[in-house]
């Protein structure tokens, strides 16, 4: 229950379901009377600590077996995404007896060791960041975003039928985007790309005019709404340990888009 787009709310799914708490229980506890595997749910937050913490215990008690929490509202989003509050996500483990995953503002490994230990939580949940750097929860060194991209074309060409050209396309545009904003003779030839060996040029290309940047100034997709925001990378901003309450009621960006507080 997160996803924030129109189409979730024309369609009354993801995070629009959120203030409707007899239907969500109703749901967890038709899907757990009926299926042989654990039912596990995953939430935004609500407009109060209160409100939260209740969702969270209803869901606990239709029978999920697990609960990860993205500590933002459902109207922060691209632009107006901001950080993720990771106290609103320790008071629901507080409050609940089953395993909590922490999901939001985490980008690099370390992030997500100080968001397990600050929340209590039983694990992390990434999905942005994880998309651009998918070696983020490997902490042996920080790996060069050229030389993955090289060895994912590798994997997809090894593995044929895995992944349709779009989607590789996709996934490079993230993997290079620090580069591809540079070169855009290179972002074009992605774009226009028919061919595996076309994408292993382009990455050949950018990783030769790319040789003297350190790895991790090649990271950057995951900040590309932030820095409208003042949030910039390695500031450690893009989470917060704020109060829930406060922050939903002297947030100018929540507050004018918020419909209730405690
Ligand atoms: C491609 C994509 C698909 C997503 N789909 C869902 C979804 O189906 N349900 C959901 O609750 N959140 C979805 N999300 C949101 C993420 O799970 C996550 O809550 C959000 O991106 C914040 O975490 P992050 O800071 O690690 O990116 C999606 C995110 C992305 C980028």
């Amino acid at each position: 229950m997160g996803c924030p787009q129109g189409i979730a709310k024309r369609g009354k799914y993801g995070s629009f379901l959120l203030e409707k708490t007899e239907l969500i229980k109703s749901m967890v506890t038709a899907l757990q009377q009926n299926l042989k595997v654990p039912v596990t749910c995953k939430i935004r937050c609500l407009y109060s600590e209160k409100d939260t913490v209740a969702l969270a215990k209803a869901i606990e008690g239709a029978g999920a077996a697990m609960l990860v929490v993205h500590g933002r509202i459902r109207e922060q989003n691209k632009q107006e995404m901001g950080a993720a509050n990771w106290e609103i996500i320790r008071k629901v483990k507080q409050a609940v007896g089953i395993p909590v995953i922490v999901n939001g503002g985490m980008s690099t490994y370390a992030d997500c060791m100080k968001a397990m230990e600050y929340t209590g939580c039983d694990g992390v949940m990434s999905s942005e960041s994880i998309l651009e750097y998918p070696a983020l929860f490997d902490n042996s060194r920080l790996y060069d975003l050229d030389q993955l991209s090289m060895e994912y074309l590798q994997m997809v060409e090894a593995y044929p039928g895995e992944a349709d050209l779009k989607n590789v396309r996709s996934h490079l545009h993230k993997f290079l985007y620090t580069g591809l904003k540079i070169h855009t003779d290179l972002r074009d030839k992605l774009s226009d790309a028919k061919s595996l060996d076309t994408l292993k040029e382009v990455v050949a290309e950018m990783t030769a005019r790319r040789e003297a940047i350190a790895a991790d100034e090649k990271i950057g997709w995951y900040y590309r709404y932030w820095n409208s925001m003042s949030i910039e990378k390695g500031t450690n901003s893009t989470y917060v340990f704020t109060d829930w309450n406060t922050q939903i009621k002297e947030s100018p960006v929540l507050n004018k888009k918020s419909k209730k507080s405690d």
